[in-house]
């Protein structure tokens, strides 16, 4: 067999052209939002690097090993331009995106220098808030409705208002907003019928992040979560996201220490080495870590964060070595550490013979700056997917969540590797090119096997 011709992967898709500008749609613009708008016009000046983003910096491999190419992504498929992004988004607090960069204290004012002209113009509209689902923080700059349903058609308003203002034809929405408590699915969110009579009721079990969900998939406009409470991941959404053919995607940014741990755990398992415990523990500063330090919230976030292990060692498969290992996840909010998180990891393994081992990661992170370039290449990957045709959960973008939604039939993927393959044969696939599975075996075996 060879190597590049594995499968039905010549089904170009046709993807229509990334014509003109591309409206950014940030519900909840804070430290990510504000460091995602600076990095995309400090790049397009010149005046910086897009490091961390695959659509910016990532070639990928086209052909055989013999005669390789490696193409830059945005080469490879149709992606918006950063030049044609424009920014606009809605915040509890009025304060501009300068004002809110200064604040956050991600990047320093020497950076911000360079574009605080473009900052200061971006003045969020006033958000759809629910103290009850974030309950360390008190806004003030909130819209008012007579039910939930109005305050979705309030938030249509303004995506409609911003596409026209800017003569825009596309725009695609990234939750940026806090963790809301946690919860789980109920009777409101099974169906869209429920759900409708739900926001006209007014009904408690729908907080704002499915609200800005409801208005963006109804306004057509592709969906992503980075935060972990439900958001677009219910039942009633996915069904209006595939009738209305736009694409979704979540929950929750997989940054600092979760990604160590989809990276550690797959080597782990690979080689066999069993797993006693895991413990982990995160001291952050920032509004994100006040929120966090709220149970109800924090709930939402152990849960994303505890996911991901179970799934990549597979218990049931290997009880001998995963059967029963601890883990805990800890988040300890710390002022002075500010957005700059300090991850510690412990791991107790066990190798030949059961004798145990261990591993220390002390992650020096910079919980933004891993945050931000996610958000830019989930705003070009979901609108190069809404522009392919491609519409419900965009399962290929799992490489960038915590906790990728995926089908109710199937389990999600979370192996940073795999998710990493799943994503550039995706690409592959959508610009006619042939997948890789990286055997090798038709360079040794090509007279044998007879292949191409
Ligand atoms: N930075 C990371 O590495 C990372 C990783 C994974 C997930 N996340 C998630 O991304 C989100 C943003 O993180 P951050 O560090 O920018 O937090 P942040 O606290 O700096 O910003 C969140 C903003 O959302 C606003 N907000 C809250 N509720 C809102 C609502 N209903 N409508 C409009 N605005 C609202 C807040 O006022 C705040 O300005 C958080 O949920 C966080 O958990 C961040």
């Amino acid at each position: 067999m060879n190597e590049m011709n594995l499968s039905n992967s010549k089904r170009n898709r046709d993807i229509a052209p990334a014509k003109g500008r591309l409206g950014v749609l940030l519900p909840g613009m804070g430290a990510v939002a504000t460091t995602l708008i600076a990095g995309a016009h400090l790049v397009k000046k010149g005046l910086a690097e897009p490091i961390g983003s695959l659509t910016q910096m990532q070639k990928i491999r086209i052909g055989k090993r013999t005669e390789p190419r490696a193409l830059p992504i945005k080469e490879l498929v149709p992606l918006a331009e950063l030049r044609d992004l424009v920014f606009g988004g809605w915040d509890i607090i009025p304060d501009n995106a300068y004002e809110t960069a200064c604040n956050a204290g991600v990047l320093g004012l020497d950076v911000l220098s360079g574009v605080r002209q473009e900052l200061e113009s971006i003045k969020p509209w006033p958000g759809v808030f629910e103290q009850a689902y974030v309950r360390r923080l008190a806004g003030t700059h909130i819209k008012t409705g007579e039910s939930k349903m109005a305050l979705a058609e309030a938030l249509m308003d303004d995506i409609k208002r911003f596409l026209a203002d800017n003569e825009l034809e596309r725009a695609v929405m990234v939750w940026c907003g806090s963790t809301e408590v946690y919860s789980e699915p109920g009777p409101v969110h099974q169906t869209i019928e429920a759900f409708e009579q739900g926001l006209r009721d007014s009904a408690p079990e729908i907080p704002p992040s499915m609200i800005y969900a409801y208005a963006a998939i109804m306004c057509g406009v592709p969906c992503t979560n980075g935060a972990p409470n439900l958001s677009v991941d219910i039942p009633a959404l996915t069904e209006l996201a595939d009738k209305r053919k736009v694409p979704i995607a979540g929950k929750d940014f997989k940054t600092g220490q979760t990604m160590m741990k989809t990276i550690i755990a797959p080597g782990l398992k690979a080689r066999m080495l069993g797993l006693e415990g895991w413990f982990s523990t995160n001291l952050i500063g920032n509004k994100d870590g006040e929120v966090l330090d709220d149970e109800g919230s924090f709930k939402a976030k152990e849960v994303s964060k505890s996911q991901v292990l179970e799934a990549i060692l597979q218990p049931d498969h290997y009880p001998d070595l995963y059967g029963d290992f601890y883990h805990k996840v800890r988040i300890q909010y710390y002022p002075p550490r500010g957005d700059a998180k300090e991850g510690w990891d412990n791991i107790d393994i066990t190798g030949w013979l059961g004798q145990p081992m261990q591993i220390k990661v002390n992650f020096l992170c910079r919980d933004s700056i891993l945050a931000a370039p996610i958000v830019l290449d989930l705003i070009l990957f979901m609108d190069l997917a809404q522009r392919a045709g491609m519409s419900g959960i965009q399962e290929w973008l799992s490489f960038y969540f915590k906790a990728p939604m995926a089908l109710p039939t199937l389990k999600p993927e979370h192996d940073l590797f795999i998710q990493h393959l799943k994503l550039t044969n995706t690409l592959r696939i959508l610009a006619g090119e042939e997948l890789l599975n990286h055997s090798g075996l038709d360079y040794y075996e090509d007279e044998r096997v007879g292949a191409l």
